[in-house]
């Protein structure tokens, strides 16, 4: 699907960008690959790594609209991956996250359906999911602009999509990294914000392959959500650091205990197929008129029940001290 093709990553030198880019280029054959991102420090380091002559480093900020759709030129995917994601530095800096996340949607739509791009996959998160911090409120606008857009697009157009999971596994500013640093300083106890927490988890190529899969099922409009584990963030510790103990730090702003990813009130257009969720849209496009409950590799799914919701205390899948590190999600 790729092979010959031209593509742009929005946040190329982010965790997923990254890994992204290093799947794509070990599996197929790409005539020319876009990193978009501000830093220019970020971008010459990564370019000691990814020296391919198909690579191509763009400076510039999802804010500007112009700049993306210079870099959209002759592109057939986009990966916006591009976020200020720290939620307690949302909550305090509300516009900035605004600017990045949703008006940066916007510019990437706009530059994507002017420049005929085939493709559009913007990554969301679990916390777009009935939102209680600003964070998750802007990638919730963020989704809702790459459904409708769709309907910009025509029967021939661009196809937008949405890719939304939980917390990936050691990714920037994630807490097992964080949890491993205090480690290595000396730390006699490990903080953490609540005992009964509970999250997604989801390992960067996990996260990495679920991408390349939807491009090949999407129809356009479709949130994707991976049937992935929960972790209990107390076994997490442990599994970190087995016997240290555990400081109760308190919820920081914005926080929830448990994180969704289907929520209940959706259920009535959620799809349940045999790894994945597809939340359907709720709005119907003018000219395009699919069944999601069937995507375009031909897989099939059901409608959930109504009232079903997918979050992280109620997942059938949870994750072990042993499991996490057989599975070396500690790593
Ligand atoms: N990590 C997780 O646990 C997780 C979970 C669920 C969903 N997600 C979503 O996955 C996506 C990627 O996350 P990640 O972990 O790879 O994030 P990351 O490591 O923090 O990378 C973010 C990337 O976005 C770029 N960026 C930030 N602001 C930008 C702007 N205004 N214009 C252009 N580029 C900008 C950054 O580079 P510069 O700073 O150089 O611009 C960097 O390349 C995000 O959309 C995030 O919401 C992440």
């Amino acid at each position: 699907m790729f092979n010959g093709k031209q593509i742009l990553i929005t946040g190329g030198t982010g965790s997923f960008g990254k890994r992204f880019i290093k799947t794509l280029l070990s599996q197929y054959e790409p005539k020319r690959v876009v990193v978009y991102s501000r830093d220019e420090l970020k971008q010459f380091e990564m370019q000691q790594d990814f020296d391919q002559p198909c690579m191509r480093y763009f400076i510039g900020d999802v804010r500007d609209k112009e700049r993306l759709v210079q870099a959209m030129r002759n592109i057939d995917f986009v990966v916006h991956a591009a976020a200020l994601k720290q939620v307690p530095a949302a909550e305090y800096n509300p516009m900035e996250c605004i600017k990045t996340n949703i008006n940066g949607a916007e510019n990437v739509i706009h530059a994507a359906l002017y420049n005929k791009v085939k493709k559009v996959i913007a990554l969301s998160t679990d916390k777009a999911a009935n939102p209680v911090n600003l964070y998750g409120a802007t990638k919730l606008a963020s989704d809702k602009l790459f459904v409708a857009a769709n309907n910009m697009a025509g029967s021939q157009g661009t196809s937008f999509s949405v890719v939304r999971y939980g917390n990936v596994v050691g990714s920037r500013g994630s807490v097992v990294p964080f949890f491993k640093k205090l480690l290595a300083e000396g730390a006699s106890a490990l903080p953490i914000t609540h005992r009964d927490m509970t999250r997604f988890w989801i390992t960067l190529d996990q996260g990495v392959k679920f991408v390349f899969d939807n491009f090949a099922r999407m129809h356009g409009g479709e949130i994707f959500v991976p049937k992935i584990p929960s972790v209990r963030i107390t076994e997490l510790a442990n599994a970190i650091a087995p016997g240290l103990p555990l400081e109760d730090v308190g919820i920081r702003p914005g926080e929830k205990l448990h994180e969704v990813m289907c929520p209940a009130d959706d259920s009535y257009h959620t799809y349940e197929f045999s790894d994945h969720f597809v939340i359907a849209p709720t709005i119907t496009f003018n000219s395009r008129n699919n069944d999601f409950g069937c995507n375009k590799e031909g897989e099939t799914g059901q409608l959930v029940e109504l009232g079903f919701e997918y979050n992280s205390r109620n997942n059938e899948d949870f994750l072990s001290v042993a499991q996490l590190i057989e599975r070396d999600l500690c790593e």
